[in-house]
Formats: C-alpha cells, structure tokens, sequence
C-alpha cells in the first residue's frame, strides 16, 4: 500500500506540466506547436523568454525532489524511490495530456538530487560539460543520463540503482527523435529556433 501511496503522490506532482502552464499564462500560446514541441525547459528557451526557461527547469527538478522528501519523510526510503520514479513517470506520461509529456531530463535531476546526490553531481558536471562543449542540450542529456546509472552500480543500492537505470532507459527512448537529428547534424543549439 505505502509503495502504491508513493507512486500516486509522485505522479500527481510530477504529472504538472510547468513548461506548458508557464508559457501559456504568459500568452507564448501552445509550447507544443512550437520548436521540438517538446514541454521542456529546453524548448521554452526557444521562444526566447530565458526566465521562464529557468523557472521550467527549476520547477520541473523541484517536483521530482519534493516527492522524493514527501515520500521519505512519511513513508521511508524505499517509497521515496518509488515516489520519485512515480513522478518522473507523470513528467513523461501525464493523464491531463494524453499521456504525451516531456523528456523527463529536469524531473530526473530533480528526483536524483533528492536521492542520490552523487549521482545527480556526476549526471550535472556532465551535462554542463556535454553543453558547455556543444551547445546542444539533448546531446548533454544524453551523455548524463547513460552515466548516472553507473554511478548508481557504483554506490550499491540495488533498488535504488535498479530505478536510475529505468529511468535513464526512458529518458533514452525519448530522445529517440533528437538522436536522429544528432545523427543527420540537424539538433539545433541551445537557445536557436530551429
Ligand atoms: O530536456 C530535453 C532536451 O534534452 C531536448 O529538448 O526540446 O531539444 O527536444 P528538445
């Protein structure tokens, strides 16, 4: 019951679209239609407003932390696992949608940050490196997240590395259309429209 508890707190709060809600009570109209139409932090720097880009991604990392510590202060360590996974799954995957949310890359700090932080300062120095280097946001996703998993192995905790993984899987799958573009030298950098 307390693991089911843990899933459906986590994916209520992580269900919250705050790049769509933000950008649309700032009448920038529908992220979706605009850029990757992805509801991202990312993508709404593409509109060009960079604090509500920041506000996304801090936002966005907040509700992955905050219910990880819910679940931890109330039901303990492993439903706070869940918890988080929970709402990394409602970033992805939220019912107000269709089920069609983001890539899940803020949610994952979010929730890593407030679990693990040596994963989530690995999973950061990269994607600031990845970033710094390359200016593409979705590449730095992409390196951080295959590492992160190994530095949950790293630590031990088999559950916990069990949940980082997963979600490294889906925030993989999908950044499916963003290799693509990687590959064809088509991503755009951070911050350009197209
Ligand atoms: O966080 C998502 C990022 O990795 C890619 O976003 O909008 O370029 O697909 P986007």
């Amino acid at each position: 019951l307390e693991i089911a508890l843990a899933l459906v707190i986590g994916y209520l709060l992580g269900s919250i679209p705050f790049g769509l809600l933000l950008t649309r009570a700032a009448g920038l109209g529908d992220i979706r239609s605009i850029g990757s139409g992805n509801i991202g932090a990312t993508n709404v720097l593409r509109t060009g407003n960079k604090g509500l880009a920041a506000a996304t991604l801090l936002l966005d990392a907040a509700k992955g932390a905050v219910a990880v510590l819910i679940a931890r202060h109330f039901l303990g360590e492993t439903p706070a696992m869940l918890a988080g996974l929970g709402a990394f799954i409602g970033h992805i995957f939220p019912v107000w949608l269709g089920f069609k949310g983001g890539k899940g890359v803020a949610t994952y700090l979010g929730v890593l940050i407030a679990l693990a932080w040596q994963c989530a300062a690995v999973f950061a120095v990269l994607w600031l490196s990845v970033a710094a280097l390359t200016r593409i946001s979705s590449l730095a996703a992409i390196v951080a997240t295959i590492a992160a998993p190994v530095a949950a192995w790293i630590l031990g905790d088999s559950v916990l590395a069990t949940v980082v993984t997963l979600m490294s899987l889906i925030v993989l799958i999908k950044h499916r259309a963003n290799i693509e573009r990687l590959i064809a030298g088509q991503e755009p950098s951070i911050g350009s429209k197209t």
